[in-house]
């Protein structure tokens, strides 16, 4: 996938083995919110360095990790996703912050060079 139209903020749906993957274009302000988040409050602890191998782009299964739905992109109380099926809230990192769902939207493996993402 070429990641050089995404414009910063915003997020590409695409589909990988079927699945959604979401492909983030994040902001610095974006970046710094997610990195000063105290991991004692997340209910499923991950850094977002864990998550993000580069700061600028978060790459996230995009389901739900209640019962699967497909949560919309920039939505709910942390600007990051929302699962309108029974209302998870993630933030720019892909963590659940608030709702059913019990753990943080999964990472898919990939590689990111220049432009070029390839998942898989
Ligand atoms: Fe997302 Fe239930 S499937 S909140």
């Amino acid at each position: 996938f070429d990641t050089g139209a995404i414009a910063e903020g915003t997020t590409l749906t695409v589909k990988w083995r079927g699945k959604p993957v979401f492909i983030r274009h994040r902001t610095d302000t974006e970046i710094a919110g997610e990195a000063s988040v105290d991991l004692a409050s997340l209910r499923d602890p991950q850094s977002d360095a864990d998550r993000a191998k580069d700061p600028k782009w978060l790459v996230i299964l995009g389901i739900c990790t209640h019962l699967g739905c497909v949560p919309i992109s920039g939505a709910g109380e942390y600007n990051g996703w929302f699962c309108p099926c029974h209302g998870s809230h993630y933030d720019v990192s892909g963590r659940i912050r608030k709702g059913p769902a019990p753990l943080n939207m999964e990472l898919p493996p990939y590689t990111l060079e220049g432009t070029t993402l390839v998942i898989g």
